[in-house]
């Protein structure tokens, strides 16, 4: 594959299926990651390390990294609440993890049952743990810091804490920090604010941008995104996703969509779309009656359109 200027993280077989009712066949999300991969994403959250009790969908964590693992080239990611969620992660073999830090505290209670330090304490934990691993088996550790444009339980969202909490993970061990819109509440103005005051605090490892759609103002936060110098983006193939532990809180950004986006203002992503559009079949048959968002899958490609990746 050639050289890119945007990386996408498909998010949709982790974000996307802790939130569907139907349960997805193991052999379904294998298919999925490899066409996902076939089409030329080269970074997948396959799933989260949870404990099955409380999302049964993700059971099948640990097989289904296995799989992905056997696929060329391809950064498998996963996602762990916890210590143990990590540990298991590692165990399994994942090369990047992400760890979920909410700054809104009610969230964060919700979510993961710690205060946004304590999460921050169990990332230092797990930072520490992964390095005293050999060196080939330590994976890289963002933090996902969550609700970082607003909450659905508390509103507002103070940015002093997004950016404190950011520091903290970065001295805690973390390799890079993402900023989440888990709620789906930010603007494009925020967002240019937000990334830029977290880029002045750690610099380099700020990391990507995890964007949902909740109210239609998903691809904009991403053009606001990239102008601010951002080039990392998680989406979810179909805009499948939402947090259980954030009332109200709905799909991510459609991978297609933005692809589509991506390509046409000459960003190369290295993902052929027809091949991408072409595994929402696989969904609408692996989890039947779950709504596939997304335009460009209804309206299609426009005549004459050319990929940036293709130029
Ligand atoms: N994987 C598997 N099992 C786990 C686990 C994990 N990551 N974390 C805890 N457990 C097990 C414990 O071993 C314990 O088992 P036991 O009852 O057999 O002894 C049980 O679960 C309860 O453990 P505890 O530490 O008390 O966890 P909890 O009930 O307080 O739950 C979380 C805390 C973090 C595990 C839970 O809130 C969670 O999974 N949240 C994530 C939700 C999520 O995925 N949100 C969407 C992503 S943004
Ligand atoms: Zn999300």
């Amino acid at each position: 594959m050639g050289k890119t200027d945007v990386l996408i993280s498909e998010v949709g077989p982790r974000d996307g299926l802790q939130n569907t009712k139907a349960f997805m066949p193991t052999e379904y999300k294998k298919r999925w990651i490899s066409a996902a991969a076939a089409a030329g994403l080269t970074e997948i959250e396959v799933c989260s390390f949870v404990p099955p009790k409380l999302i049964p969908q993700m059971v099948d964590a640990a097989e289904v990294v296995a799989h992905a693992k056997t696929i060329p080239g391809l950064t498998v990611a996963a996602l762990a609440p916890n210590y143990k969620g990590a540990q298991r992660a590692m165990e399994a073999g994942v090369h990047k993890l992400t760890l979920t830090i909410s700054v809104s505290k009610s969230h964060s209670l919700a979510n993961v049952r710690m205060t946004p330090d304590e999460a921050i304490a169990s990332a230092k934990k797990i930072c520490d743990f992964r390095d005293s691993l050999p060196p080939e088996q330590r994976p890289k550790i963002e933090s996902g810091l969550s609700t970082v444009f607003g909450c659905t339980i508390e509103g507002v969202v103070s940015e002093d804490e997004v950016v404190r909490l950011a520091i903290a993970s970065a001295e805690a061990g973390c390799d890079e920090v993402g900023l989440a819109d888990t709620t789906g509440y930010a603007n494009p103005e925020q967002i240019r604010r937000v990334f830029k005051k977290v880029r002045a605090a750690i610099g380099e490892k700020l990391g990507g941008a995890h964007l949902h759609n909740t109210r239609g103002l998903g691809l904009a936060n991403v053009v606001a995104a990239l102008e601010v110098g951002v080039r990392t983006f998680d989406s979810s193939l179909a805009g499948l996703g939402g947090c259980p532990f954030a009332p109200g809180a709905s799909g991510n950004i459609v991978t297609e969509d933005l692809v589509f986006m991506l390509e046409a203002m000459g960003l190369r992503t290295g993902i052929d779309l027809e091949r991408l559009l072409a595994i929402r079949e696989l969904l609408a048959e692996g989890i039947p009656g779950e709504l596939l968002y997304g335009y460009v899958p209804l309206a299609g490609v426009p005549k004459g359109f050319v990929p940036a990746s293709g130029r």
